[in-house]
């Protein structure tokens, strides 16, 4: 297996022809930029639940509009812009081959802000297109599809380039560029413009599934299989089952999509094996989850000692959890309860929080110091960064999840509308709670990278000023 160090002095090439860190920072600080214009977002809406929206009446920042402002910048601002971050230093390190072109990746960087920016931009001008997860408005997906071909190109080429056996974190990265591409074209344009009504929906359905299962996951998946083992200094535990997860993901996971519209009129055979395959993934999805605990073993106190593989596997433990949900909520049994109901929300802040921001947080922690020489400024601002965002995330997931149940039988009971609405404002008044705890874990990690930037560039100003002398 490649990875770190041994692999950049093996190559030839210097770590620094071959990751361009100033890329690296800037990618993660856009992210990180994002995520707290998301979590405002959130928050604001959140608010709005509790009527308390502090900016009531003015348009531009209504909650319906900031909704999908908090959505589309934690997935294309903070997800994508993490992943693209992680990738330009993991890529070139494991193939040992620099990107196609660093020109390309800082035009690609400059192309996908205007995309997100412009996405935010058109949403609070209320020019979102009508569709769920898709709602970028229709000039920008064209743009948006060609900034996907460009990181294709840029990143497959190095894999291309390089000799050797081809290690598990670059067969998903591989798929993960192909699908990606594929999905945003499937769920951007074929409901705007070839198919309409159910179509559309079994469409949209399969688009919001794949946009986490065959962008987020090959991603997230990749970069653990590249980052565990660098950290525990060990190999993963099993090459075979590292096979068995990639191969099945690849093969059930684009064929669970209808699951989010169980009981409509699309064909039920279609959302049989929606619900087949989704159940599937979940064992596959377990296969995995051994696999890395199989590496932790021998070494568990690594959790402890060691920050990124606390959050690493901090994911990987959100990750079972959400898995093992979904098997249940998949079901027509359980969709009866709790479709429409905030059960589903509690599921997707666990999986998109509780996971794969918790591994591009991981990475970060160990990749920022790194970059700058340096050591964190505060660990106790670390601690508090990691207790704030599991907890919090933990407890609004749990807190969501309850309430959608009591949702889901009081409006089964037929009970009127305004009842569970009444019911479910102290549930909410607890997400707020989750949320503010969540956000200010986010503070105190951008705290922290300021204290850790201001102490190295003093101490590049010193050694500047001791080389003049
Ligand atoms: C400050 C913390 C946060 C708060 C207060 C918050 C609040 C909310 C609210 C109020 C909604 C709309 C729920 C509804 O329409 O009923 C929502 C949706 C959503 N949020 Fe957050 N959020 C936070 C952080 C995050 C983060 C960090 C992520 C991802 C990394 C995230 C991902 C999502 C997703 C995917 C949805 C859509 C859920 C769905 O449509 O079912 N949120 N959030």
């Amino acid at each position: 297996m490649n990875g770190g160090t041994i692999a950049a002095d093996a190559s030839g090439k210097s770590h620094s022809e071959l990751v361009d860190e100033k890329l690296v920072r800037t990618y993660f600080m856009t992210a990180l930029l994002f995520l707290t214009i998301s979590m405002l977002a959130g928050l604001l809406m959140a608010l709005q639940l509790i009527r308390h929206n502090p900016l009531r009446g003015i348009e531009y920042f209504s909650p319906g509009r900031w909704r999908m402002i908090h959505t589309n910048a934690v997935a294309y601002g903070f997800l994508a812009n993490g992943f693209l971050g992680c990738l330009h230093w993991a890529i070139p390190r494991l193939t040992l081959q620099p990107v196609f072109s660093r020109q390309l990746s800082w035009l690609i960087y400059a192309a996908w802000q205007f995309v997100v920016g412009a996405t935010a931009v058109g949403l609070i001008l209320g020019e979102a297109q009508g569709l769920e997860w898709g709602e970028t408005p229709v000039w920008i997906d064209p743009v948006a599809q060609l900034g996907l071909l460009l990181v294709a190109i840029n990143f497959m080429t190095p894999i291309a380039r390089m000799k050797g056996p081809i290690y598990v974190s670059l067969w998903y990265f591989l798929a993960a560029f192909v699908w990606t591409f594929l999905t945003y074209a499937m769920g951007n344009f074929k409901p705007q413009y070839f198919v309409g009504g159910t179509s559309a929906g079994a469409v949209g359905g399969l688009f919001i599934h794949d946009l986490v299962g065959l962008f987020v996951t090959p991603m997230g998946w990749g970069l653990m299989y590249y980052f565990v083992p660098i950290l525990l200094k060990k190999p993963i535990w099993s090459h075979g089952l590292s096979l068995v997860g990639f191969w099945g993901l690849a093969f059930f996971y684009p064929l669970q999509g209808i699951h989010h519209f169980l009981y409509t009129p699309i064909p039920m055979f279609l959302q049989y094996g929606a619900v087949v395959s989704t159940i599937a993934v979940e064992l596959v999805v377990t296969t995995v989850v051994i696999n890395f605990f199989g590496t932790l073993a021998g070494n568990p106190g690594a959790v402890k000692t060691n920050l990124p593989i606390r959050w690493f596997y901090t994911g990987m433990i959100y990750y079972f959890l959400t898995c093992l949900q979904c098997s249940f909520q998949v079901t027509l049994t359980f969709q009866k309860i709790i479709h429409f109901t905030d059960w589903v929300v509690g599921h997707a802040h666990m999986v998109m929080f509780g996971v794969f921001s918790m591994w591009i947080m991981g990475i970060m922690i160990y990749l920022y110091p790194r970059m700058l020489h340096r050591p964190w400024a505060s660990q106790r601002l670390l601690e508090w960064h990691y207790w704030l965002s599991a907890v919090g995330v933990g407890f609004m997931a749990a807190d969501l999840t309850l309430l959608g149940v009591f949702q889901g039988w009081s409006w089964a009971a037929l009970e009127p509308w305004d009842a569970s609405v009444d019911f479910s404002r102290p549930f909410w008044i607890l997400r707020v709670i989750a949320g503010l705890a969540m956000f200010a874990g986010l503070l105190a990690f951008l705290e922290n990278i300021r204290l850790t930037t201001k102490g190295a560039l003093a101490a590049a100003r010193s050694r500047s000023a001791a080389s003049a002398d």
